[in-house]
């Protein structure tokens, strides 16, 4: 491996904090193996030791050709026990195939950072593994015993090469422990500020044409046919005027080694990077912290830090622990029908797409050519904009475009299921890349205009009265999922696997509830189609990661559900009105979800199904029989033991009520909603369905 391949320094000797130092003995005693001590004379015959040590800057960077290689040294102090078994914790960023990256420490040789040698912690093995629904993955490897010793040692990285879309990864966090201890004590680790970053050019020319070269470059890609041509441009994939690289951060060296992924040189890299830093916008986010990520207090901070997200110490590593953000203290109040459950901020065990992955992989320009440059979907976009830039004040500006975004959300739903682009029967990597980045493109360009603009803090422009206090118009965040795209799982979409699928449907749709959540205007399945999203739970929690609980996440959806369609005021006289079927408890005792309550007590699986029941019993029970009927939910003449038990409303009564009482819901309720429901459907033998007794959620004396 050349020298000429070490990407950057990421160590340099820095004097310990003063606020650092220890207590004097125990300094001598613990630190004296410290390189670059100096011993200085103190009066009273004392002496003063000044440590120096080798600080560490995270993450450390690999990013360029294969080959590529970062390195670190780092010290254990002596005196350290290395007796127990050795391990080398890592957290990293962007790792996302088992080729990607190597590790190597002191004479360690290169061990592969891959699924076959390592332990992947918390949930991301269950989410998918290396390539899955995680994309900043914590993991253990096991070094031989005597690979680290007391004082000085090294630990090297390498990227190993693209896939086509990779140009790197970071490692946010790494450690030797032994015996689960670690070994290298945090303060030889300090966090790269980005506010601290200079230009590499600093020329006024050399900035321009780092514009000149984002907006218009012609660039190549790597593929395993070797390097090829694409019509996209930096600023077609991307925001069109570099924001997204500065808001989140991406680092001067990253920037470089992409421009040159792109067969740009070195130099035209540097230029662009200096362009970005020369950007006057907002920078609060980071390239691993999923935009959006919901997280407790993020509605306090200021509008431009929303897409930073709470970070990744916002993800919850168990279902379980969200109740404590739903039920706080215990407390089922905020479920209420016309109360207001805050998406933004409730924290959730996902982790939401990374920048990185909403950026698309291929440009719907590549991918479908003159069929997508002479579409409205594309020429609608420049519509906006112009509508958008015809006031500097953003509420005139917004209401002008309204139109043009309605058009385009219209010719973006034509484009994918229009006759002309009919799906693949057999799909290949890259028709899957093709048609996912197409949902993805428009959630790009929908975080451009909402940021450039200042949109998502302004949601009363087209939501009225009843916005919330930010939020995104449409629902290209639903879209953007690869089951809205009708992509099928496989090559191309993340590590292939029908739990990547899974997951990045869910996740997107999370972002959905998130950046507009219904705003007062929910209809039928618009902006959040609440009856769907059940299913991908499901999905994931049941079928792919089934020992992991996922009842939390169903309760937010089936409360948001209730909330949301209760807010709009319409009732269910409406077919697309109040709908009785998505807010519907009948989820909470369907044999089909029950492994989502996986290791609840029946206790609180019986209070937190009670408190459910009763919040959408007060509002169910607001309409009448009539207002059902006219709606088309309900027949007067129907007998509803005959009806579907998951899709129709008195199916899904019938089914529930002696579910509801076997896990434990009192009869005072149940009572109380037989008798309302037996308004509805006078034929149903409802004396019947009271006194069904049930031997699981499988099987009652009711039928079904
Ligand atoms: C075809 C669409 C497309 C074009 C054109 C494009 N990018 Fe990207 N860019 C992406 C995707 C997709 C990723 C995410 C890669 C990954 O997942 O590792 C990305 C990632 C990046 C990253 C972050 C990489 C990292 O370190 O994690 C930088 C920086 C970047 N692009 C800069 C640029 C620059 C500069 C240009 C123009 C020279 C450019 N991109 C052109 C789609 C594009």
């Amino acid at each position: 491996m050349s020298l000429g391949c070490v990407s950057q320094a990421t160590t340099r000797a820095q004097e310990i904090p003063r606020s650092n130092w220890p207590t004097a003995d125990a300094m001598c005693a613990k630190y004296d193996d410290v390189r670059n001590s100096a011993v200085e004379p103190c009066s009273g015959g004392f002496r003063r030791v000044r440590h120096f040590w080798n600080t560490i800057t995270l993450p450390i960077e690999v990013a360029g050709p294969a080959g590529t290689i970062s390195t670190a040294s780092f010290t254990i102090p002596r005196g350290t026990n290395l007796s127990g078994a050795l391990q080398l914790y890592l957290q990293i960023h962007n790792l996302k195939y088992d080729a990607e990256a190597s590790v190597e420490v002191n004479n360690s040789g290169w061990l592969p950072i891959s699924t076959a040698n390592v332990t992947l912690l918390g949930n991301a093995a269950a989410f998918g593994g290396i390539g899955g629904g995680f994309h900043t993955l914590q993991m253990t490897m096991n070094l031989p015993p005597g690979t680290v010793v007391p004082g000085n040692n090294t630990i090297t990285f390498t990227f190993n090469g693209t896939d086509g879309v990779v140009s790197g990864y970071r490692v946010l966090a790494f450690n030797l422990q032994s015996g689960g201890t670690n070994l290298v004590p945090s303060y030889q680790f300090v966090k790269d500020d980005p506010n601290t970053w200079r230009s590499p050019l600093t020329s006024a020319s050399d900035i321009a044409e780092g514009q000149t070269l984002w907006q218009g470059a012609s660039l190549t890609v790597p593929t395993s046919a070797g390097t090829q041509p694409i019509q996209a441009h930096c600023s077609d994939c991307h925001s069109i005027d570099g924001r997204d690289l500065k808001y989140f951060n991406y680092s001067n060296y990253s920037i470089q080694a992409r421009a040159m992924f792109h067969g740009l040189s070195a130099q035209q890299g540097d230029q662009i990077a200096s362009f970005i830093r020369s950007l006057n916008v907002p920078n609060p986010g980071r390239p691993w912290n999923p935009p959006y990520q919901p997280g407790p207090s993020l509605d306090s901070q200021p509008v431009e830090n929303w897409a930073a997200g709470a970070g990744l110490s916002a993800v919850l590593d168990n279902d379980r622990d969200m109740l404590t953000y739903l039920a706080p203290n215990g407390s089922t109040a905020g479920w209420a029908a016309t109360a207001y459950l805050n998406a933004r901020e409730m924290p959730v065990e996902l982790q939401l797409p990374d920048w990185n992955s909403w950026l698309p992989q291929v440009h719907p320009m590549d991918g479908f050519g003159a069929f997508f440059t002479s579409s409205a979907f594309n020429t609608d976009l420049s519509l906006i904009r112009t509508a958008l830039q015809s006031s500097t004040n953003p509420t005139v500006a917004y209401n002008a475009a309204l139109g043009d975004f309605h058009n385009w959300f219209v010719a973006g739903s034509q484009f994918a299921t229009g006759p002309e682009l009919p799906l693949p029967t057999t799909w290949t990597q890259a028709q899957r890349e093709a048609y996912y980045s197409v949902g993805l493109w428009v959630q790009v360009k929908m975080w451009e205009l909402n940021q450039m603009y200042g949109l998502e803090g302004i949601p009363q422009v087209p939501f009225g009265a009843k916005a919330d206090s930010r939020g995104w118009l449409g629902s290209t965040a639903f879209d953007a999922s690869p089951n809205m795209q009708h992509v099928a799982a496989g090559p191309g979409l993340g590590n292939g696997t029908a739990t990547e699928r899974d997951y990045l449907s869910l996740a997107w749709y999370q972002v959905q509830l998130i950046l507009n959540d219904g705003q007062g205007q929910q209809s039928d399945h618009e902006p959040v189609d609440y009856g769907y999203v059940g299913g991908f739970i499901k999905n994931l929690f049941v079928i792919d990661a089934p020992n992991l609980p996922g009842i939390s996440l169903q309760f937010e959806y089936l409360i948001k559900a209730l909330q949301e369609f209760t807010q709009t005021g319409t009732s269910p006289e409406s077919p697309t009105g109040w709908h009785p079927i998505d807010t519907s408890p009948a989820v909470l005792v369907d044999f089909n979800w029950a492994p989502l309550w996986w290791g609840t007590s029946a206790a609180t699986e019986a209070s937190l199904t009670t408190a459910y029941t009763q919040a959408w019993f007060n509002q169910a029970s607001v309409y009448s029989a009539a207002q059902y009927y006219q709606g088309g939910w309900a027949k007067a003449t129907d007998n509803p033991a005959a009806l579907f038990y998951s899709t129709t409303f008195g199916g899904q009564v019938w089914y529930m009520l002696p579910r509801l009482r076997s896990i434990g819901v009192p009869a005072p309720l149940t009572t109380q909603i037989a008798a309302w429901v037996a308004t509805i459907w006078p034929n149903g033998n409802w004396a019947l369905d009271e006194s069904a007794t049930c031997t699981s959620l499988l099987q009652c004396t009711s039928g079904y």
